[in-house]
């Protein structure tokens, strides 16, 4: 399991930071303007990166989030040790994951899963998904 510092300005945390605003440029989202980062490193210590890529179709679209946590579970990944997501602009700071990201969050988390916020102008919050998604559904 790899270690996470506690807090900003960890090794781990500004490793992911990085990923995800290198992996925010890649971002699709002509429609919307609104471009995200995501990265997220799993118990193995493997990184996933994933950015938002909308489509004409609206609903077709998909947030940064789901792209790094399907590229994660394809990998072969199981648990989210720490997930960084970067987005936003002058009025939104940070990005916080929407509805579906937070459920998507939830299924690979546990309860010591860093959520790390960023927003555009570098603004940081760091959440636990109880604090994101408390009363969660779950089939258990
Ligand atoms: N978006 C994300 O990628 N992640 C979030 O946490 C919030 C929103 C995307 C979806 C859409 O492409 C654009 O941002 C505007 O909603």
């Amino acid at each position: 399991m790899p270690e996470m510092g506690t807090g900003a300005g960890s090794e781990t945390e500004e490793m992911l930071l990085d990923a995800a605003r290198r992996v925010r440029a890649n971002a699709y989202a002509p429609y919307s303007g609104f471009h995200v980062g995501a990265a997220l490193i799993d118990e193995t210590g493997a990184v996933y990166v994933g950015c938002n890529v909308e489509n004409a179709a609206y609903p077709e679209g998909f947030c940064a989030e789901a792209g790094a946590i399907g590229a994660m579970v394809a990998g072969g990944g199981k648990r989210i040790v720490a997930i960084a997501a970067v987005g936003g602009t002058d009025e939104i700071v940070p990005c916080t994951p929407c509805g579906g990201c937070r459920q998507r969050i939830l299924e690979f988390a546990d309860k010591n899963t860093q959520i790390i916020l960023v927003g555009d102008k570098g603004a940081i919050d760091c959440l636990t998904i109880d604090e994101l998604l408390p009363s969660a559904f779950t089939l258990k």
